[in-house]
């Protein structure tokens, strides 16, 4: 057991271990992330075709796109490629927000 505490404290390790979670990581937001698109870009599409008129739909899609985008960047950021993690996200600020006292 005294010979396993500096095998782990070995930066080599670490390094490993780093590596390997995170292409676990990526391989796990990816998925998630094309799942999520999978249930996005259809609604997109049904909404566009449906419910924007015509001379609205390229400057709706622009919009989408942008906001699609900025998803992606989130979840390479601090999401996991899941809507749920946006909303976590976004509660976990409100929360620090109303839990921060008042400033002077
Ligand atoms: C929305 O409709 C426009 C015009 O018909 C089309 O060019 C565009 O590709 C559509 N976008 C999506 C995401 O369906």
């Amino acid at each position: 057991n005294m010979f396993l505490v500096p095998a782990l404290q070995w930066p080599g390790m670490n390094i490993v271990q780093g590596k390997d979670d995170i292409f676990l990581d990526l391989k796990q937001k990816f998925w998630n992330t094309y799942k999520t698109g999978l249930m996005y870009w259809p609604f997109v599409q049904l909404t566009n075709f449906s419910l924007v008129p015509v001379h609205w739909r390229t400057a709706y899609t622009g919009l989408c796109g942008f906001l699609w985008a900025t998803f992606l960047c989130f979840s390479q950021q601090s999401g996991d490629g899941t809507l749920t993690s946006v909303f976590t996200f976004l509660r976990k600020k409100e929360a620090s927000a109303v839990e921060r006292p008042p400033e002077k």
